[in-house]
């Protein structure tokens, strides 16, 4: 316990040196946020202070620092205060940027939604979902052609999404030209924009990327309100489902709060926009990154594909739910890709009131920004930390004196506000990639760049493209 006498404000920590009125704000490229927040953090170490403009901006890396803030929602620290207001005018209002009692709500009514019980039901959809994505590739692998992966499991990620959540197959795997993915990634990119500008100026002029999310947030509109309007009368048709719903839609659309009230539509609405967006990207990225690290390294693949097809057998397809328990090495690779890469690599949070971090008092108002990947990458909490090394994650190499620290590894965030999504995301990530082992190999597709790191709110591979080959079908 730190005496209150001895404790410092922010002044007192360290950090880049500014610019008069713009702070560090030049140096800040926001497709590189987290890279520039990183250097900063080996320059200054885990605990330091930049300006956007002269407001101080906290960055917190240390994993145990970061637990506490974590911990400490929705009563200390909520989400940075920019996001609540960017989200309500992007029609995102919803459990993501929703604060303190309504948040409790939302997070109560989307919760069933997530649980297991739900997944099980689910399963021949993800089944026929992912058979779809294998037809995809098995005419890539035809063509010879490289493909944007990142973008195919984009597509994988809304389907099942969509299924789940709102029992609607979009089904864009199959289909080319005008998707609903082509309107949606133009929201996260805007969101990292205002959520960090200094001043709101698409209220009183707008460029034409404001312009362009205006018209993709009208299409958008417009898919939710088929979505809504299928789901009230799927309930008209069926009235036991106001006591049983199937998925994430009708809960909303029968939910009732303690008065009685249901939800209104623009909370439906932000709901339903919210999940699409936070499984979407995410999941393909993550997945994305996998496919980075195996054509990186053929042996693991070949480890991978050694215990996928020991699991699905001549299906190619995982077969039951149950079977996904079983695929430990693949759970491991995508543990490790996800500590190296994790696509959420910054948290944007804010001190709620008058606080402290350590022995460093932080006024009502600060912005917290923590920095996911940091600790993961030290030496400190992982041995070797710069190097993929799945077999790190299996229980028996556990036990040697290396460095492993869970703690410092939290890809799903933690606390109250952790990812709901994080049992459906792992469904996913092992249901692609036993598939992918099962029948396909994957190589890199040599590009004019390197492949390289973007962040637009979430974490992509930039200049990724993978070559497919069937199995059994020898190279020409
Ligand atoms: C590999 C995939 C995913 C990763 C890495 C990921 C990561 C995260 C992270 C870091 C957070 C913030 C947690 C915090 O504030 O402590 C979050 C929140 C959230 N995620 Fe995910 N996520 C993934 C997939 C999904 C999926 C598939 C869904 C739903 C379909 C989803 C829905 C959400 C929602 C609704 C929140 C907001 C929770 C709240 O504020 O209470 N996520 N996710």
């Amino acid at each position: 316990m730190v005496d209150k006498a001895n404790m410092r404000t922010l002044t007192d920590l360290p950090g880049p040196r500014g610019l008069p009125l713009l702070g560090n704000m030049l140096q800040i490229d926001l497709e590189k946020l987290h890279e520039q927040l990183e250097l900063w953090c080996r320059e200054f170490g885990t605990f330091y202070v930049f300006r956007m403009g002269r407001r101080p901006v906290v960055v917190v890396a240390d994993p145990e620092s970061m637990q506490v803030v974590l911990r400490n929602r929705p009563k200390i620290f909520r989400r940075v205060g920019t996001i609540e207001p960017v989200f309500n005018e992007m029609e995102v209002a919803g459990v993501f940027s929703a604060e303190g009692d309504d948040w409790k709500r939302q997070r109560r009514m989307t919760a069933p939604a997530f649980d297991s019980n739900h997944l099980r039901q689910f399963f021949p959809t993800l089944v026929k979902v992912t058979e779809r994505l294998k037809s995809r590739w098995e005419r890539a692998a035809a063509n010879g052609t490289p493909v944007d992966v990142q973008q195919d499991l984009v597509r994988y990620t809304v389907d099942v999404t969509t299924n789940l959540a709102f029992g609607y197959d979009m089904n864009t795997l199959q289909k080319e030209g005008d998707i609903i993915q082509e309107h949606l990634e133009k929201i996260f990119p805007m969101i990292n924009r205002r959520v960090n500008a200094v001043f709101p100026y698409w209220h009183y002029f707008k460029l034409s990327k404001d312009r362009a999310l205006d018209r993709a947030l009208v299409a958008i509109r417009e898919t939710i309100a088929g979505f809504v309007k299928e789901g009230r009368a799927r309930l008209r048709e069926n009235p036991e489902l106001a006591a049983h719903p199937t998925n994430l839609l009708e809960a909303l659309l029968t939910a009732r709060d303690e008065n009685n009230a249901p939800l209104t539509d623009k909370e439906i609405h932000g709901n339903i926009l919210t999940i699409l967006l936070a499984g979407e990207d995410t999941t393909a990225n993550s997945m994305a990154w996998i496919m980075h690290f195996m054509t990186e390294h053929p042996d693991i693949q070949e480890r991978m594909r050694a215990e996928a097809t020991g699991v699905v057998g001549d299906q190619q397809i995982l077969a039951e739910l149950q079977d996904a328990d079983r695929l430990e090495y693949i759970e491991a690779v995508a543990h490790e890709a996800m500590r190296l890469k994790p696509v959420v690599p910054i948290l944007f949070l804010e001190a709620i009131e008058d606080t402290e971090i350590n022995d460093v008092r932080i006024p009502k108002g600060t912005p917290v920004v923590l920095l996911m990947q940091h600790g993961a990458l030290d030496n400190a909490h992982f041995g070797a930390a710069d190097q993929f090394r799945p077999d790190r994650w299996l229980e028996e190499n556990r036990t040697g004196g290396c460095p492993h620290n869970p703690r410092a590894f939290i890809p799903f965030g933690a606390g109250p506000r952790f990812c709901p999504g994080r049992l459906l995301a792992m469904l996913e990530i092992k249901m692609v990639m036993a598939m992918l082992c099962a029948k396909f190999e994957i190589s890199g597709a040599k590009s004019q760049e390197p492949v390289s790191e973007l962040f637009s709110f979430t974490m992509m591979p930039r200049n990724l493209f993978v070559r497919f080959r069937r199995l059994g079908v020898p190279v020409s």
